[in-house]
């Protein structure tokens, strides 16, 4: 029977101070096929994949690989073995090249031993031909957008020709036509006999692309089937332990006044001319392709960065932006789509990452009111089912979808009247995801307003109550929610000649 897998784990266990993160865990993996790894936020995935690669030992348990049973105790005999792995958080030298970042600690030397950079860039570029990826390998990473950085990141873990390749959410920050390319690639791997162990929250992306699924629910093996045995359903039920009714919970909510008004907002190429207006008890959605600028958008308006002309008007009221402690001192709040660079700071606990933004109103004579503090952050946890063992923990041992719980918690207790959201729920479980959908909606019907950019067109129509579409940082349209369909939406944003056609 094991000679026919690559990868055979079994009873992996992973203890970490308080967490029973893995609990006698099995996985067999075939080769040339992908096996796609399911589970709640903190179930465990991505601890057995660091496991696998030598990045954490196991307190107990077997892996047998390619035939021997191993012991795998740091990442370079990981590699060395045949066994790659894209992840979850990526974490690129922003000083240094593409190129550089791909070959980091093998680059390929010339004579003298010399690292050859001209070697270093024909190899990039021969790798970036050989995928189709369009980037320019000598640019520094740090200019790169997170969707091409992930790019980047899924060429570098190709490069070392493995066996078995890991890919944790690889598709959590890019869009669709990347996604598509993404799955090209892995099926060229695939028949070049590459396994391929994939971790997504995205329902529709696991049954495009799975051979064999297996889910884990708080660190234990649930169970492991062919994909073609598992419907959408039953998937979602094997994760959560009960079956979740409704995906998009959105709630009748009034919508009242113009809380916001935004006019010929202009910034460089980035965001040209934009013109919206936004009600109170309002979702409205921002959808277009990777670029169009929804983003900068949002960035503008919190004073991230400076707009150049435009005029902002809050409740009536122009208002001056020029930083964001301006855009929070006028009720507004924004949640980054990049946690790791805008979001979490890792060495401080999850209760210190929650009320950051909110610190004034717990020190209103210059002492913390800790028990305050306490009360609202443990509401918080409690609301957004937060895996943590306690609101002290380092919010960089907490998995990757519950550091976005904590991030959601840090704008909810500034009690914004305009929140912002970047890509809310990516990286985020199905069961997390409805919570945290119905908590936009129960903020709506308190007459809060909400400016949502997603990329998830499920997502966009299920949420707004009108879209705004962008492309090449101009509004192409919007379009209210009883009008919006996904052939509309990307007519849009595809250009406003497209749409006309
Ligand atoms: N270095 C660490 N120290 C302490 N606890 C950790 C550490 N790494 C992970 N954990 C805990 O182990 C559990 C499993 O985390 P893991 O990151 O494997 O989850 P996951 O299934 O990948 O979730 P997600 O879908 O959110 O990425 C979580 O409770 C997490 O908080
Ligand atoms: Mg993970």
């Amino acid at each position: 029977m094991s000679e026919n897998y690559l990868l055979q784990m079994q009873g992996i266990d992973k203890i970490f101070p308080g967490v029973h993160a893995l609990d006698h865990v099995d996985l067999n993996v075939r080769p040339g096929t992908v096996h796609s790894l399911m589970g709640e936020n903190g179930a465990g995935k991505s601890t057995l994949m660091k496991v696998l690669i030598g990045m954490y030992q196991p307190d107990g348990g077997t892996i047998t690989f390619d035939g021997r049973q191993v012991t795998i105790p740091d990442t370079a005999t990981g590699l060395g073995m045949g066994i790659s792995m894209i992840h979850q958080e990526l974490s690129p030298v922003p000083e240094m090249s593409v190129a550089e970042n791909i070959w980091l600690g093998r680059e390929p030397r010339g004579a003298m031993g010399l690292i050859s950079r001209s070697r270093m860039k024909k190899s990039t570029q021969e790798l970036f031909d050989r995928w189709e990826i369009r980037i320019d390998p000598t640019r520094p990473m740090k200019e790169l957008s997170i969707a091409q950085t992930q790019m980047v990141e899924i060429a570098k873990a190709i490069s070392f020709d493995s066996k078995l390749i890991i890919m944790d959410e690889p598709t959590s920050a890019i869009t669709e036509t990347e996604v598509a390319h993404l799955h090209r690639m892995i099926g060229q791997l695939k028949e070049s006999g590459t396994a391929i162990i994939y971790i997504t929250h995205k329902m529709d992306e696991v049954f495009k692309i799975s051979d064999d699924i297996t889910v884990f629910r708080d660190g234990k093996h649930v169970a492991s089937l062919p994909a073609a045995e598992l419907d959408r359903d039953k998937l979602i039920t094997l994760m959560v332990g009960r079956e979740l009714t409704q995906m998009f919970p959105k709630l009748e909510a009034e919508i009242g006044e113009v809380i916001l008004r935004v006019e010929g907002l202009n910034r460089g190429n980035l965001v040209k001319d934009v013109s919206f207006e936004l009600r109170r008890g309002e979702i409205l959605g921002f959808a277009g392709l990777m670029g169009a600028g929804r983003t900068e958008v949002l960035e503008t308006l919190f004073g991230v960065f400076k707009a150049e002309s435009g005029t902002i008007t809050i409740d009536g009221k122009p208002v001056t932006i020029n930083q964001p402690k301006d855009a929070i001192a006028a009720g507004m709040g924004l949640l980054t789509e990049d946690r790791k660079l805008t979001g979490i700071m890792g060495v401080l606990s999850v209760r210190d990452n929650m009320i950051m933004a909110a610190l004034p109103k717990y020190s209103p004579n210059g002492f913390l009111n800790r028990k305050r503090i306490d009360a609202d952050c443990q509401v918080q946890r409690e609301a957004l089912a937060l895996k943590t063992p306690s609101l002290s923990q380092l919010i960089q041992n907490l998995s990757g979808g519950n550091q976005q719980k904590v991030l959601i918690s840090r704008w909810l207790l500034t009690l914004p009247d305009i929140l912002m959201i970047d890509e809310p729920t990516r990286g985020i479980d199905v069961g997390a995801k409805s919570e945290i959908h119905r908590l936009m909606s129960l903020l709506a019907q308190q007459g809060k307003a909400i400016i949502m950019v997603s990329s998830e067109m499920p997502e966009v129509l299920g949420m707004s109550d009108r879209i705004v579409v962008m492309h090449e940082g101009s509004v192409s349209g919007i379009i209210d929610r009883s009008e919006a369909t996904q052939e509309r939406i990307m007519q849009l944003a595809t250009g406003p000649d497209a749409a006309a056609a």
